[in-house]
């Protein structure tokens, strides 16, 4: 099956490249040149090196505070102010 049809890569040719150390989409375009016309084969690249599609970004703290609770004390602040 087809993965790149822009340039007539099968899912074999990409997990052989894989096999022989193509660990990334860019190195899979590299070996083969799949994913570096339309780009619509990328996430399917993606996908068979394992890595999923790309991942969406998710707040860096998860919903918890970046910074820990700090005291207006310890941040140099006069509570008075
Ligand atoms: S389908 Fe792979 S670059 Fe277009």
């Amino acid at each position: 099956m087809y993965v790149c049809s822009c340039f007539g890569v099968t899912e074999q040719q990409v997990k052989q490249h894989a096999e022989d150390g193509a660990c990334t989409p860019r190195r899979i375009a590299s070996a083969c040149k799949a994913g570096t016309d339309c780009g619509s084969c990328v996430r399917r690249i993606q996908e068979l090196l394992g890595r999923g599609a790309s991942p969406r970004r998710e707040p860096t703290g998860e919903g918890r505070p970046l910074l820990p609770n700090l005291s207006n004390a310890d941040l140099g602040l006069d509570e008075a102010a």
